[in-house]
C-alpha cells in the first residue's frame, strides 16, 4: 500500500455520519482509505450494493487536501485493482459499476473487470470543452465513463429516465421519428455513448455548482444520467471517492441510499453538507438537444 500520511483519521474515530432525509437507507459518509474502510462497511462486505460510481484520483499530481497523488506507477495500478476488487465485491448479481477515468488507465481498468467476469455494457466518453491547452499534443478533451455490469441480463436499466430529443426531431424534421417503433417516444432517443451539452463542461469559474476548495467536481447532469439509468429509488449507491459529493447529492435527491468514502475529513465534512442542501441542476438535462448542426430550414418543425 502506497505510504500516504499518517496522521489520517480512522473508522472508528471518524465513525458515519447519517442523513435522516431521504430514502430507509439514507447517507453515510466515512473519513479513511477506501482501501481499509470497504471491508468494514456491513453493507459492503455483505455484496448489498447496487451501483457503484469511481472517480479515482488520476496520479496526475493534483493538489487534493490530503491525498498525495502521485503514486509510482505500479503502486497505483496496485492502488487501482484493489480498490476495483473491493467495489465488485461490493455488487449485488444485479449490480453496476461506472469508473470515471483518463486515457493512461482505461485499458487497465477495462482488463482488470473483465479478467474479474464483469460485462461491459458501453464505454462513454465525457466530452468538455477547455480542457487544459497545450500545443505539444492534442489538447485533452475527454474522460472515459466505463460502465460494466455483473450481469447483462438482470442489470437494471431505465432508457426512460434519461431520454433525449433525437437529431432527426430537433434538426432534420424527419417524420419517421414519429412513428418509429423502438419503444422510446416519438422524437426522443436514448443519448449517445459521447456525453457533452449544455451543463456538461467541467465545473469552473462562476459555475453555480461549483464548490471551492475542489477543483475536480463532475457536474451534476453526468451523476444524474447515470444514477437514474442504472439504479432505482431506494437502491444503494456507493462512491468510493467522494470529493465535493457530486454522487452523493445526486444518489440521495433521487432517493437513493448512499454510501462514500474519501480520504480527506475536511472534504468529507464538506460533501456530506453538500448532500444535505441538494442539487442546484436536477433534470437540467432532461429532453435536451445535442445535434451539432443547425436546424434544417426548409422543413417545419416536428413537435416531439
Ligand atoms: C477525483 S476526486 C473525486 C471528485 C468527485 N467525483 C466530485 O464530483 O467531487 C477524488 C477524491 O478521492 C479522494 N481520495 C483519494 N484517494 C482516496 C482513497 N484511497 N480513499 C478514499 N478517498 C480517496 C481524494 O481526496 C479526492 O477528494
Amino acid at each position: 500500500m502506497a505510504k500516504q500520511p499518517a496522521t489520517k483519521p480512522d473508522f472508528e474515530n471518524s465513525g458515519a455520519m447519517r442523513s435522516n432525509k431521504g430514502s430507509a437507507s439514507g447517507v453515510r459518509v466515512y473519513v479513511g482509505d477506501c482501501r481499509e474502510l470497504l471491508p468494514r462497511i456491513p453493507h459492503v462486505r455483505n455484496s448489498k450494493v447496487d451501483l457503484v460510481f469511481a472517480d479515482p484520483p488520476f496520479n496526475w499530481s493534483r493538489a487534493y487536501d490530503e491525498w498525495r497523488d502521485n503514486m509510482p506507477r505500479n503502486e497505483y495500478l496496485d492502488f487501482t485493482y484493489d480498490w476495483l476488487d473491493l467495489c465488485i465485491g461490493a455488487l449485488n448479481e444485479d449490480g453496476s459499476i461506472w469508473v470515471n477515468i483518463p486515457d493512461d488507465t482505461a485499458a487497465e481498468i477495462v482488463i482488470h473487470l473483465k479478467r474479474r467476469g464483469l460485462s461491459m455494457v458501453n464505454w462513454c466518453i465525457w466530452h468538455y470543452r477547455f480542457g487544459q491547452n497545450t500545443t505539444s499534443s492534442f489538447i485533452k478533451s475527454k474522460v472515459h465513463a466505463l460502465y460494466f455490469c455483473k450481469d447483462p441480463e438482470s442489470r437494471t436499466w431505465n432508457p426512460t429516465e434519461i431520454l433525449e430529443i433525437s437529431d432527426r426531431a430537433s434538426t432534420y424534421f424527419d417524420p419517421r421519428t414519429q412513428s418509429k417503433r423502438d419503444g422510446m417516444p416519438a422524437g426522443k432517443r436514448v443519448p449517445m455513448d459521447v456525453w457533452y451539452g449544455p451543463y456538461w463542461g467541467r465545473i469552473q469559474g462562476n459555475n453555480k455548482e461549483r464548490r471551492h476548495q475542489h477543483d475536480n467536481q463532475l457536474p451534476e447532469v453526468y451523476l444524474e444520467r447515470v444514477i437514474r439509468a442504472t439504479s432505482n429509488p431506494g437502491d444503494l449507491v456507493l462512491d468510493p471517492f467522494l470529493g465535493s459529493g457530486t454522487t452523493g447529492v445526486i444518489a440521495h435527491a433521487l432517493g437513493r441510499g448512499f454510501i462514500g468514502t474519501e480520504y480527506s475529513k475536511a472534504n468529507a465534512r464538506r460533501a456530506f453538507e453538500r448532500i444535505e442542501q441538494g442539487p442546484v441542476r436536477l433534470g437540467a438535462a432532461a429532453d435536451a438537444v445535442t445535434a451539432i448542426h443547425k436546424p434544417r430550414s426548409r422543413r417545419q418543425p416536428v413537435a416531439p
